[in-house]
């Protein structure tokens, strides 16, 4: 039997049996039941449109969109917020620009920079000790804003994967009021506009451009996404010729189809169901006390569950009384609700962890975390050189002085701690080699080296650029 058709055997077989609190939404609920998968499976015809310059059916949908989510123009993608960032910060950037960017940013909001040339001034976010980056303030983005005055405009992620937001709306004023672009990765946030007692959504909070997945909360299937536009800080016509240029000439109907059934689904069924997701996790604090993270302004479809030092050990118990949760670091373990998840599942969950506190877990302290976890990438070269010069594996000791020619990131919590063309530091070479040592997962070692940039036309030679 081949490995994919065993995989899907096994999870067919533990479908009653597990309760998904796992990416994406649907939790393996029925959501395209109508009609056949394959018959979805359509291309361009004259009744079904061009997703590119579309005039009829995907047309009529995309307005229908925008209208639920209150953007003047919404766009559907099936390349993920990945897809939606790249071409976003293509309608937004020029060679050579230089943008706010909070150091917690996905990858592919580095990657859209280095493709496009330009440059990213960092600014910190509010890190949890609990060892995740929680927020970016509007006092941080103003200073920056004093100190780069000549940045054309800024990326946030808000809400965070944990469920953590920032003042958008205030960040947005401080923006719009120096007349630069705020764009907000709002991945995690497609269901916020349905959720009113939670944290506003981006696009109410007066951000320019809003790229969301549908596929994490809401129920579309992998690789849903969109992109809301409002106001007149970003080109169209650009940004419609990106889209087109940065994705595939045959996007799948079945994806679209979910995408439009996913965001119907939110616009009837959503304010109910948020509304009892999020009495669940008001009256889950009160069960769980402090073993539940929660702040005034937070994202209660999150179940961000708090267990300092224990994190691992407790996603373990929770798997084997058939909760799958989304993540385990060392302090917290995330169980995400979706749209497919039934409110009756949370309350066992909650009943589970309440046992497990009983059994004596969580009564430690949290752990300290090394300073270089959250430094700031220092840039010696752009990005963008950084990605093309010529690159060579080499020892964590080798390595440092050097400039880093790949992504280090290590997970948890998924913030870079080097980017292509930042400089390796001594300090942040013995973290890394640190972490590695424990078994931790960091991308970009590869077999125990690091790949570091090589000056062009002399491979050979080492490069040392400490004490620049
Ligand atoms: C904050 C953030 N932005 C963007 C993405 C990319 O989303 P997608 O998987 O839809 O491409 C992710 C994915 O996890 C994310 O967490």
């Amino acid at each position: 039997m081949s490995e994919g058709k065993h995989l899907i055997e096994k999870t067919l077989q533990n479908k009653d049996k597990n309760r998904r609190f796992y990416m994406p939404g649907h939790k393996g609920r029925p959501l395209l039941t109508e009609v056949g998968m394959t018959a979805l499976d359509v291309t361009e015809l004259s009744d079904t449109d061009n997703l590119y310059e579309a005039e009829g059916l995907l047309k009529r949908v995309e307005e229908k969109i925008a209208h639920t989510y209150g953007a003047e123009a919404s766009y559907m993608g099936i390349n993920g917020a990945t897809g939606g960032l790249l071409t976003a910060l293509h309608a937004l950037l020029n060679p050579g620009d230089q943008i706010l960017l909070p150091t917690d940013s996905h990858r592919s909001v580095y990657s859209g920079l280095a493709m496009c040339g330009a440059n990213p001034v960092f600014i910190k976010p509010d890190i949890s000790p609990l060892g995740f980056a929680k927020a970016v303030s509007k006092n941080t983005v103003t200073e920056a804003l004093g100190r780069h005055p000549d940045v054309s405009g800024m990326v946030l992620t808000s809400p965070t994967y944990y469920g953590t937001v920032s003042e958008v709306r205030a960040i947005a004023d401080v923006l719009h009021a120096h007349n630069k672009w705020l764009l907000v990765d709002e991945a995690h946030g497609a269901h916020l506009a349905f959720y009113p007692e939670g944290p506003e959504s981006a696009l109410s909070a007066g951000a320019d451009i809003v790229v969301q997945s549908v596929h994490k909360i809401l129920g579309g299937f992998n690789q849903t996404a969109l992109i809301h536009l409002q106001g007149n800080r970003v080109d169209r016509e650009r940004l419609a010729l990106y889209r087109a240029m940065l994705s595939t000439s045959s996007p799948s109907y079945l994806l679209l189809a979910s995408l439009e059934a996913a965001v119907d689904q939110g616009r009837t069924e959503g304010p109910m169901h948020w509304k009892a997701v999020d009495a669940a996790h008001r009256r889950a604090c009160e069960r769980l006390g402090e073993a539940l993270y929660a702040e005034e302004h937070y994202d209660r479809s999150k179940f961000l569950l708090v267990f300092p030092g224990e994190g691992r050990e407790i996603y373990r118990h929770l798997e084997a009384e058939g909760f799958l949760c989304e993540l385990a670091l060392e302090n917290v373990v995330l169980a995400m609700t979706g749209m497919g998840t039934d409110p009756a599942e949370i309350g066992d969950l909650v009943e589970t962890v309440a046992r497990l506190k009983d059994k004596g877990f969580g009564q430690k302290e949290i752990a300290k975390k090394e300073s270089f976890f959250f430094s700031v990438p220092q840039l010696i070269i752009s990005l963008e050189e950084g990605l093309r010069r010529p690159k060579k594996k080499c020892s964590f000791g080798e390595a440092v002085g050097k400039i880093s020619a790949d992504f280090v990131i290590p997970y948890p919590p998924g913030v870079p701690c080097a980017v292509p063309g930042s400089l390796l530091t001594e300090e942040l070479v013995a973290g890394i080699q640190g972490m590695v040592a424990r078994g931790d997962t960091v991308l970009g070692v590869h077999h125990g080296q690091l790949m570091v940039s090589v000056p062009i036309g002399s491979e050979s030679r080492s490069m040392d650029v400490s004490g620049d």
